[in-house]
């Protein structure tokens, strides 16, 4: 039997599988994919180019690339029945809500791209491609925009800006929101990308493995945690009140969103990138309002708590610069981790094994069942979770 005290909560530190596809080194604040630094890949890649790397294992030549942006490209538009249900959503709809259900209903109409397995990498790409059309029509409903038109001529992140902004994206704009796509692309055994491999170990299909993906994302303890630190910015409101928030928050034993990390010790390299970004994007629009908020906010939670800022503090700053609403930064977050997802899956089936840890059981045994007559209401055996009134 399995004692309590072997028990890793939240599975901190277990080494569940073997990897090729991302190394972190949480103490020197190293994060490579396929062996490449991030920080090279984010100042010289672009996002199709990492997508290739994640799933090929190797950085394409200019004609893989070629062809693979190609793909990218005419894999954009939805079938017409699941572009009917997105024009009958309410505008309240959430959009990580939209996400999930599109993915999984997505595969009602792509039979053949479900299969589990090695040809799963078309499967791969359609999600990549489409994740920013679905984003893109959902969000221009809901705000009277044009109709999305496919604009095979933009590369991934002009297209994901194009879709939600409804005007053509600046150069500065589209590269910041590819550095953001390259650094939120992939994460080793973060949550999602757990669920979705948890998921293809059934030897389920890969929209499923994604379908689980998005749920697990959308948490503000994962990727829903750049919303809230908007929301957080904007309780604040000036320099001169982080101090007395950031106070009343810790003394109320709440968590200060975009700061810790599970595996990080040091600062999260992604957040060191993003920083530059937002100072960049922001000195550019003449708006340093949010990026100023949060190098003060760092300062105050480091020295107050000794936390290090994590992906998730500055990207919804850049994003709100080029005018998207916060309730699409996560989709935004998804829109890039799908490359990450799809690759693990990929790999996943490569090297299958059901994934099934165990719990250690803490409940009682040995009980008698006592007839439903005999039953008192308050009485029980174990505290259990109190009965609906
Ligand atoms: N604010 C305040 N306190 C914090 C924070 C935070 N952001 N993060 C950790 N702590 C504290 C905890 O309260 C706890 O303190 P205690 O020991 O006094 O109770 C201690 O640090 C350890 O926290 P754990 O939750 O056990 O650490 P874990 O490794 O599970 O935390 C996590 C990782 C969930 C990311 C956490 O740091 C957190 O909640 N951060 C805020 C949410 C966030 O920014 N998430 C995005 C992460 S990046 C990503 O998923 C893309």
């Amino acid at each position: 039997m399995v004692e309590a005290s072997e028990v890793q909560r939240g599975l901190q530190d277990v080494v569940a599988l073997e990897s090729r596809i991302c190394f972190i080194d949480g103490r020197l604040g190293r994060l490579l994919y396929q062996g490449y630094d991030i920080r090279e890949l984010a100042e010289r890649s672009t996002f199709e180019e990492v997508a290739y790397l994640l799933w090929y294992g190797r950085l394409p030549t200019s004609a893989q690339l070629g062809d693979l942006s190609a793909r990218l490209r005419e894999l954009r538009a939805l079938p017409a029945p699941l572009s009917d249900w997105i024009a009958t959503l309410p505008p309240t709809t959430a959009p990580m809500d939209l996400l999930r259900t599109a993915v999984s209903a997505l595969a009602l109409f792509e039979p053949e791209e479900t299969r589990p397995g090695p040809s799963s990498i078309g499967g791969a790409q359609r999600l990549t491609a489409v994740l920013p059309t679905i984003l893109g029509q959902f969000h221009r409903q809901r705000t009277g925009a044009k109709p999305l038109r496919p604009r095979p001529e933009l590369s991934a992140a002009a297209y994901l800006l194009y879709a939600v902004l409804d005007r053509e994206p600046t150069e500065l704009e589209t590269r910041a929101l590819d550095v953001a796509l390259i650094l939120h692309a992939d994460h080793e055994l973060n949550a999602s990308t757990f669920a979705a491999r948890v998921t293809a170990s059934t030897l389920s299909d890969l929209y499923s493995a994604v379908t689980s993906a998005i749920g697990t994302l959308k948490g503000p303890l994962h990727g829903g945690a750049n919303e809230r630190v908007m929301e957080l910015l904007a309780e604040i409101g000036t320099v001169d009140r982080v101090e007395e928030v950031v106070k009343e928050r810790l003394a109320r034993h709440e968590r200060i969103m975009g700061f810790g990390h599970r595996v990080y010790k040091v600062e999260d390299p992604r957040a060191t990138i993003l920083r530059r970004w937002s100072e960049k994007v922001g000195a550019a629009k003449g708006n340093l309002h949010d990026y100023e908020l949060l190098r003060k906010l760092e300062e105050v939670v480091h020295r107050e708590k000794g936390l290090y800022p994590n992906v998730d503090l500055y990207s919804g700053s850049v994003y709100a610069l080029f005018g998207i609403p916060p309730d699409l930064f996560t989709p935004l977050f998804a829109s890039s981790r799908v490359a990450g997802w799809t690759a693990h899956v990929l790999e996943e089936y490569d090297d299958l094994r059901l994934i099934r840890p165990t719990a250690a059981y803490v409940g009682p045994t040995d009980l008698t069942y006592v007839p439903i007559a005999e039953r008192s209401a308050d009485a029980g055996p174990s505290p259990g979770r109190a009965p609906p009134a």
